[in-house]
């Protein structure tokens, strides 16, 4: 267990609004910041973080918490490793302690380590003729790579045997749990004996923006299917959050960087000095991967293959940048299907040219319309005004949009006005929808939320309003909280209705007695992540309240006894009519008062 006191300055030196902008752009509401939810996707901001109280909640998805819980959602870490991430952003460090680990059989040092040890292997093999001639001969002569080339991307390759990286590994002590979690391996179903997952292979390590070997990706060596095998989703890894070479890009990325399909188009264009180009690892691009390029870049040129697939691709690409706020451009390649082939049939200087000339992606969308359409004549030029106006609609920035209807203007001598005042319209009918859905989602995903983090809700209404009430005061005042962990206030866990309400009870008054004294920071621990979201709600609803005193939590201690006792004994019919007969007589001794 990590120590208070540390957990605390973790927080205090991790500002939650400069820790979030670096996700998500903010922008000032009062004394809050609001922003695109990075936990769902929507239109308008529902994301709201409160300075004061440091934390941040989603009104439309329900996603709330503090920094650190912000950090477990967006970089996929558990409570411990999100708070070993904030200490070394903030240059804290942690005493580390080996009893750590829990529930993770696995952990993501390990298969750091074990990745590692594996790409030396691969490495190994491929310089080692007795193995490696076949690949090398294939890298060098039918891929033209460079031995720089093949050193800086650590390409290595997997011999035609089942065991030999399972044996080698087994010799530096991973066990076979490890390397099947960490997929070097796989177990085969009859034997249960594991196996080498990638064989006769050229290796490709996927290395991530702090240097740890994350994956890996191996092609053969001929037309056999399937033609790449990749490391699949481990503790260490999601493919939907890594970019390929964005280790080496990262550094190349102010002004641009390029987007392509695949490792061997990324590889070529690092040897032909395009240092700033990525790829995604199989699989199209996603929101995740979206905002890493605004992470660091402005402008994104893609260069996806000219077939069919790789176009639907491109399209999707330039919606998700777009949404993301970076500025797209889109390459259109001639005479080659990849930017591999391009390099090599026409030279690094023609690749040059085809990306100062790439097209924005608007550009592209129109000249995709146009060609549609026969424009000379009036009804298909009418379908495709509308569906150049609905492209420009979509954009957010009034700038791009002027900009657009002025080249559209020109490429379908329409009056610029006449333009305008349709987009508007569009934009307007646009908004309104999207303000709907957005309202149904939030009331769908709120209403969900609650089942999911606390199902007897719905069957305890009034007990469940006292029990977030009182919970919401435990969780804003010290000396409420005090009161009620000590038992002065006469209340304690078998009072709750709810199950989710009693555990939380429970850990805060735990958390106040015990040594280490109760922080907000460490319910992390305790908590799921919709959890924390809950109690994020509960607390924030309960600070809109101004009467919040000693007299008020008595009220509601009370209200969550009697509906306990209504619960004990809702078969009998007349206790239950003389206890609503009691409190309809108290409440008007209230309004009489
Ligand atoms: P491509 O088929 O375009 O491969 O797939 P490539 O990278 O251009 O490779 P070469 O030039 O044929 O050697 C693009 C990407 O899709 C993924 C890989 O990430 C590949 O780089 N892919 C493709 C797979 O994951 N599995 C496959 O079987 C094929
Ligand atoms: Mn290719």
């Amino acid at each position: 267990m990590i120590p208070r006191e540390i957990i605390d300055e973790i927080v205090y030196r991790n500002d939650i609004e400069q820790v979030i902008s670096s996700y998500v752009t903010l922008k000032r509401a009062g004394s809050n910041l609001n922003g695109l939810c990075p936990f769902h996707s929507e239109k308008t901001p529902s994301f709201t973080v409160f300075p004061a109280t440091k934390s941040f909640y989603c009104f439309g998805c329900g996603a709330g918490g503090d920094v650190i819980t912000f950090i477990m959602r967006s970089e996929n870490l558990d409570y411990a490793d999100a708070l070993r991430f904030l200490a070394q952003r903030a240059g804290i460090t942690i005493p580390e302690d080996e009893s750590q680990g829990g529930e993770r059989t696995v952990s993501r040092k390990r298969i750091y380590e074990m990745n590692l040890a594996a790409a030396r292997f691969f490495r190994d093999c491929l310089f080692d003729p007795k193995y490696g001639a076949e690949a090398m001969r294939y890298l060098t002569e039918e891929r033209r790579l460079s031995m720089t080339t093949i050193k800086r991307f650590g390409i290595g390759f997997s011999p035609n045997n089942a065991w030999m990286l399972t044996n080698h590994m087994h010799s530096l002590g991973y066990t076979d749990e490890e390397l099947v979690t960490g997929f070097l391996c796989g177990k085969s179903r009859n034997s249960g004996k594991t196996y080498d997952y990638f064989r006769n292979r050229v290796i490709f390590p996927i290395i991530d923006t702090t240097g740890n070997i994350v994956a890996f990706g191996g092609r053969v060596m001929d037309d056999s299917k399937p033609k790449y095998l990749n490391t699949s989703d481990t503790p260490a890894f999601k493919k939907s959050r890594h970019l390929f070479a964005l280790n080496f890009a990262k550094n190349h990325a102010e002004e641009q960087m390029i987007l392509c399909e695949g490792y061997m188009d990324v590889i070529a264009l690092h040897a032909a000095g395009f240092e700033n180009a990525v790829a995604t690892l199989g699989t199209a691009i996603t929101a995740d991967q979206a905002r890493i390029f605004a992470k660091y870049t402005k402008k994104v040129v893609i260069t996806y293959d000219s077939d069919n697939a790789g176009q639907t691709a491109a399209d999707k690409a330039m919606r998700l940048l777009g949404e993301a706020g970076v500025d797209v451009r889109v390459l259109k390649l001639e005479g080659a299907k990849d930017p591999d082939e391009f390099i090599k049939k026409y030279g690094t200087a023609a690749f040059k040219n085809v990306i100062n000339e790439s097209k924005s992606g608007f550009d592209f969308k129109m000249d995709k319309v146009i060609s549609k359409y026969k424009i000379s004549l009036a009804e298909e030029k009418i379908k495709a005004a509308d569906e150049i106006c609905r492209i420009i609609a979509a954009y957010y920035s009034g700038v791009e949009r002027e900009i657009y209807i002025l080249s559209a203007s020109k490429q379908l001598g329409l009056s610029r006005e006449v333009l305008l005042s349709d987009v508007e319209r569009i934009r307007k009918k646009m908004r309104y929808e999207a303000a709907q859905k957005q309202s149904r989602e939030a009331m769908m995903s709120a209403k969900n939320l609650d089942n999911r983090v606390n199902r007897d809700a719905a069957k305890h209404i009034r007990a469940n309003a006292a029990e977030e009430a009182l919970i919401g005061m435990m969780l804003i005042f010290d000396d409420l909280r005090a009161v009620v962990a000590s038992g002065d206030a006469g209340v304690s866990a078998e009072d709750f209705s709810t199950d989710f309400g009693r555990r939380v009870f429970e850990v805060i008054c735990a958390l106040e007695v015990s040594e280490y004294g109760f922080s907000k920071a460490m319910l992390g621990q305790y908590f799921g992540l919709d959890e924390m979201g809950k109690l994020e709600q509960i607390e924030q609803d309960r600070r809109k309240y101004s009467r919040n005193g000693r007299e008020v939590l008595d009220e509601y201690v009370r209200n969550l006894k009697e509906e306990k006792l209504l619960d004990a004994n809702k078969d009998d019919i007349s206790f239950i009519l003389n206890a609503k007969r009691g409190r309809l007589q108290k409440e008007k001794e209230k309004n009489n008062q």
